[in-house]
């Protein structure tokens, strides 16, 4: 039998990426344009991120596919990331795979772009199965979401306030660092002593299975505040350490506690947080102890591509779960379908 290719796009935020994958999760190319014109103004600006993916879009499609070696006519079906995200960006992806997908007369499927993170994993594990808890821990957010199969699942578990990703780069932030300031404290972190300071682990109830970092936020400032310049530049890889296991440990925790008490044999980690080093050796460690499976998708596949948009649409395309031309984008979170 030929081969069906997916055509990925994804525009959320501030990467456009498109990617091309076959119905087995074989990635042929997964290209991915970054924005560095927010730089200078210390976060993303809507407004520009829609302007650039607007410019981008169509010439990464046409590299795409001359990567690949692969043409529009062989593409079976069309797929776009179409919430949460910021509303404009997400447009232009939306009404770029919906124009390509109709004049092509293939099906468009729509996927969730924080589900989409998930199924990175399939990519990266191809022995990855239902059921499994997944740990979505990104820059906006954090929950913990149970697959009974790769289109059925319940949100059992998120965060009440900040995100993880939020929370590592505002407490970065604290400490005069970079943005975004997850990597940097994770590279800190591997020289610092995380029991330097005993920062709170919200919500430590065995039955809650939902997450807090604002109180985090703020201990951190207080300790802060009692010391001056000189000692966060002496401690730095000290408070590091000490405010990533205060950020990681509740995720590790809940995950396994919730995993074992359900039966569930397979954890899988996404998101941009899912890049963090200690978060997924710890995860690997706990989950072991117990015999659960924890799976991490590589790092690159971590962060925002169209290949893992590609590959949240693979079980919607073998079971014809497709959009109709009047489907439209939406920036809210939360989600009913994949
Ligand atoms: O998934 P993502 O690219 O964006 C969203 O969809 O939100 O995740 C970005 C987040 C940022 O908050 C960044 O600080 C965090 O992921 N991050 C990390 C690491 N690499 C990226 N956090 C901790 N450790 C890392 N190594
Ligand atoms: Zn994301």
């Amino acid at each position: 039998m030929s081969k069906e290719y997916i055509l990925a796009f994804e525009s959320s935020c501030d990467d456009t990426s498109v990617a091309i994958l076959d119905t087995e999760y074989k990635v042929y190319v997964n290209l991915i344009s970054s924005q560095p014109q927010h730089l200078q103004f210390g976060g993303i600006l809507p407004e520009l991120a829609s302007r650039l993916h607007m410019k981008n879009i169509m010439y990464l499609c046409q590299a795409a596919l001359k990567e690949a070696g692969i043409d529009l006519d062989q593409i079976s079906a069309v797929a776009v990331s179409v919430n949460p995200g910021l509303i404009g960006s997400l447009i232009v992806g939306l009404s770029y795979a919906k124009g390509l997908a109709y004049s092509l007369g293939i099906p468009l499927i729509t996927v969730n772009h924080l589900l989409s993170h998930i199924f990175a994993n399939f990519i990266d594990h191809p022995q990855l199965r239902t059921p499994f808890l997944a740990l979505v821990v990104s820059g906006g957010h954090t929950e913990l979401v149970h697959f009974r199969t790769e289109t059925e699942f319940e949100i059992v578990g998120k965060t009440l306030d900040d995100a993880a990703g939020e929370t590592f780069d505002k407490c970065a932030k604290l400490l005069g660092l970079g943005f975004p300031g997850g990597p940097i404290i994770d590279k800190l972190a591997k020289n610092g002593d995380p029991t330097f300071v005993d920062f709170p682990r919200a919500l430590k109830q065995k039955d809650n299975f939902n997450f807090s970092y604002s109180g985090l936020k703020t201990s951190v400032l207080t300790h802060l505040s009692q010391y001056d310049q000189g000692y966060i530049e002496q401690n730095r890889e000290n408070l590091a350490a000490s405010i990533q296991a205060a950020i990681i440990e509740p995720l590790v925790k809940k995950s396994v506690r919730w995993a074992k008490a359900n039966s569930i044999k397979s954890i899988v980690l996404a998101g941009g947080v899912a890049a963090n080093s200690e978060l997924a050796e710890m995860m690997q460690q706990e989950a072991g102890k117990h015999g659960i499976r924890a799976y991490i998708p590589s790092l690159k596949l971590c962060m925002d591509n169209a290949a893992m948009v590609a590959a949240a649409a693979i079980p919607k395309y073998r079971k014809k779960l497709f959009s109709d031309w009047s489907v439209n984008a939406s920036s809210l979170k939360g989600t009913k379908e994949i």
